[in-house]
């Protein structure tokens, strides 16, 4: 399986978008995370394309948690997206790529009181309110300024989707948001209306990630309407925002099948104009904010093999020069992917594999891995790591973490340099009783 701009040149190399694989990682070293920015590009105008056709008053989010660093900023401002920020981190970074703030949206189920001044202080376009807490937090700033606060209220539709646990969202049992069935998401509302420094704009909801049918979306979708619409006969209030989160799922394994940007366009504009019709609902502005469709594709981590373990009759072990640090997906949520042997890529598969990351714990990365017969100093590529990839590594074992490179046409730009053993101890501090000498 070959993804976006990626093909086997000349020389039986994997490349993307005109970079050999093979030089990339004696550049850059390894492992490395790679990312392509056409189809980063692409992705973004497919999918704000195949909502305005059908939808014109839609705008689109990048979820940032997906994957961000200051270098990643300028692409997402220049395709038109607003950018989600869910913490102070992502927020900082988002500034300091330069990324508007006006433009940003603010989420998270437990900002402090720090992060909604550093939010409010930077001028972000919408703070995304998931609980009273930070209501109040946010009627008291409120009162400290003359500018009124812009926001959103996260509503749990109720709706179970089907996916892994640790990324549902959207049902009763979760910690995210004001419950819309058990009636907290009308008080909420109706006191954000009350509350005189907050200017509530709309609804939010997010029912799950890597979801590869529609029907969840389509769900939550009457459900948030039929919200609009009590909102509007109890309060006689429109509301004008309604934000469906991201979700979106895309191909790790050959034969994952997400549904098409124009399917998913086709039945979450179709159930909301049938909601907005059923309640003779004036359209409001439709905003979604996936991360993992619109970078998750574009994203191939570089590994390097080392140690080769043969048990006769059982099972040969591949260990690769990262793991767990850099990949926790594996041992989180069962992920499996598509790996290539990017050094002689033209070459079938003959073999199955266990590929092994080098942490003390076993942490497979990739089992039955079928792959031509590998030799240490092989270059190997993993599939669709673009997305909660980079953004959840770890420093476990005190590796350092990987570089992030961002190639185009044939050039490669770092966007993260690799981190070094110096970084690693940078904010260690050995107490002055243990100094020595
Ligand atoms: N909006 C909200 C409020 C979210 O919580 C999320 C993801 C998104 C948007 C973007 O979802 P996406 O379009 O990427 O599915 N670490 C997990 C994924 C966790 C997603 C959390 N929230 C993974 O590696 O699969």
């Amino acid at each position: 399986m070959l993804l976006g701009t990626q093909r086997v040149n000349a020389r039986g190399h994997l490349e993307i978008d005109g970079c050999d694989a093979v030089d990339l990682a004696r550049q850059f070293g390894t492992p490395l995370y790679v990312m392509d920015e056409a189809t980063i590009r692409e992705r973004c105008r497919a999918y704000l394309a195949a909502f305005r056709d059908r939808y014109a008053k839609f705008r689109l989010a990048y979820a940032s948690k997906a994957c961000l660093c200051a270098g990643i900023c300028p692409l997402f401002e220049a395709e038109g997206l607003d950018m989600d920020v869910a913490s102070g981190g992502e927020l900082y970074t988002a500034l300091q790529g330069g990324f508007p703030a006006a433009r940003l949206v603010f989420h998270g189920n437990n900002k402090s009181e720090a992060e909604l001044r550093l939010a409010l202080e930077a001028g972000v376009g919408r703070i995304v309110v998931d609980n009273s807490l930070e209501l109040e937090r946010l009627e008291a700033l409120a009162a400290e300024r003359r500018a009124p606060i812009d926001i959103l209220l996260r509503c749990t539709p109720g709706i179970d989707p089907h996916t892994h646990e640790l990324v549902r969202t959207g049902q009763v049992d979760t910690k995210f948001g004001f419950d819309v069935n058990g009636c907290a998401a009308l008080t909420a509302i109706c006191r954000a209306l009350q509350a005189p420094g907050l200017r509530l704009r709309g609804l939010h909801c997010h029912v799950g990630s890597q979801l590869l049918d529609t029907e969840a979306h389509e769900a939550a979708t009457h459900v948030m309407v039929e919200l609009l619409a009590a909102v509007r006969r109890q309060m006689g209030v429109v509301l004008e925002e309604l934000n469906m989160g991201g979700g979106l799922g895309i191909r790790y394994r050959e034969e994952d099948r997400p549904p098409s940007l124009d399917a998913f366009a086709d039945a979450l504009v179709h159930a909301l104009q049938e909601a907005l019709a059923r309640h003779d609902f004036p359209a409001p502005t439709l905003i979604h904010e996936p991360g993992r469709a619109l970078v998750g594709e574009a994203g191939t981590t570089l590994y390097t093999v080392g140690a080769i373990k043969e048990i006769p009759g059982l099972r040969t072990y591949v260990s690769v020069d990262g793991g767990l640090s850099d990949n926790p997906r594996p041992a989180l949520y069962d992920a499996r992917y598509e790996v290539l042997l990017a050094n002689r890529a033209a070459v079938p598969p003959d073999t199955v594999v266990t590929i092994a990351g080098q942490h003390c714990e076993t942490d497979t990365l990739f089992p039955d891995a079928r792959l031509p017969a590998l030799r240490p100093g092989d270059l190997l590529a993993v599939q669709s790591t673009g997305a909660y990839h980079f953004s959840m590594a770890s420093n476990y074992n005190r590796y350092p973490r990987p570089a992030v490179v961002l190639v185009a046409d044939g050039r490669a730009d770092l966007l993260v340099r690799r981190e070094t053993y110096t970084d690693l101890v940078r904010n260690d501090v050995m107490p002055e009783r243990f100094r020595k000498g």
